[in-house]
């Protein structure tokens, strides 16, 4: 058999993919190639290269072939792929939500901290997207109950499928309404990530966030201000404000917590060493 027709094996599609994407402008060609394999073969990644030299069945390839092309349209490999990891769960994403980032692991980090000690906090999450920080508290503490609100009917569809997808969905409230409309009683902590790139930045985002992810879960002025004035009257004393913050935005929105009454304000970088999560607690 000549080099021409002989069959394209998992190799050549791991390289031939690799090369397309990379064409695209793709930054992970390589692992997002093998993410997007193993999802349409149904393989553990190690198998693509233990495996390397089987055959591909037309029918794998008609699979995997509407896959890479979406992500050489520069679709996030999150929605590609129609779920993401975040720290120890797996969630439901499409394009209702925000593709959780690793950065958003150390707010609920800051979070689980916090409420710690208590055996059943009551944690307010502003807008939940497709749930990470409410369904990450209420896994990894198994008395916490959670509150989490969102705009996007879209995003609170994706987040209750991801509560019952958990094995949580008896300690999440979904409630749809602009930051704490609809939201009564008082709250041990709350959190929120909400959306905080300045419209001016939008240009320049990458294509996967610009053509794809949902802008009001991306842009936004002033909410993290309202977000801090929107939390007091949910607090009782000795009670937590966390919140995600954007490049250079930490000091600014400290001293906006601290002139609000916030006391014990702290600022925790993320893994990449950037000012990430601002915190305070209501004195
Ligand atoms: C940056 S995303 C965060 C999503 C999720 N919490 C995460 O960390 O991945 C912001 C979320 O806030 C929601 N949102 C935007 N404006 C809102 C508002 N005024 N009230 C409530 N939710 C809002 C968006 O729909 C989006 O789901």
């Amino acid at each position: 058999m000549s080099a021409i027709d002989r069959p394209v094996t998992i190799a050549d599609v791991l390289a031939r993919t690799t090369g397309y994407l990379e064409g695209k402008g793709v930054e992970n060609a390589r692992l997002d190639t093998e993410l997007i394999l193993s999802q349409a073969l149904g393989l553990p990644r190690i198998e693509l290269y233990t495996q390397h030299d089987r055959p591909l069945t037309e029918a794998e390839l008609a699979t995997a072939r509407p896959l890479v092309e979406r992500r050489g349209r520069r679709e996030p490999l999150a929605y590609v792929l129609g779920e993401w990891g975040f720290r120890k769960l797996m969630l439901k994403v499409d394009s209702n939500v925000l593709v959780p980032r690793p950065e958003t692991e150390i707010v609920v980090e800051r979070c689980l901290a916090l409420i710690r000690e208590l055996e059943s906090p009551v944690v307010l999450d502003i807008g939940t997207g497709s749930g990470p920080i409410a369904l990450s508290i209420v896994s990894e503490h198994p008395g916490a109950r959670v509150v989490a609100t969102d705009i996007s009917e879209g995003a609170l569809a994706v987040a209750r499928e991801n509560a019952e997808r958990c094995g949580v969905a008896d300690r999440v409230e979904l409630v749809r309404g602009h930051l704490t409309a609809h939201v009564h009683g008082a709250f041990d902590l709350v959190v929120s990530n909400p959306p905080y790139v300045p419209p001016g930045d939008w240009d320049s985002l990458q294509p996967e966030i610009r053509l794809y992810e949902p802008r009001e879960a991306v842009v936004g002025v002033g909410q993290t201000a309202a977000v801090a004035r929107r939390a007091l009257p949910l607090l009782v004393p000795g009670s937590w404000l966390v919140l995600e913050v954007g490049d250079g935005q930490a000091q600014e929105v400290a001293d906006e917590l601290g002139s609000l009454g916030y006391a014990d304000v702290r600022i925790t970088p993320d893994l990449a060493g950037r000012e990430r999560v601002v915190e305070g607690r209501w004195a």
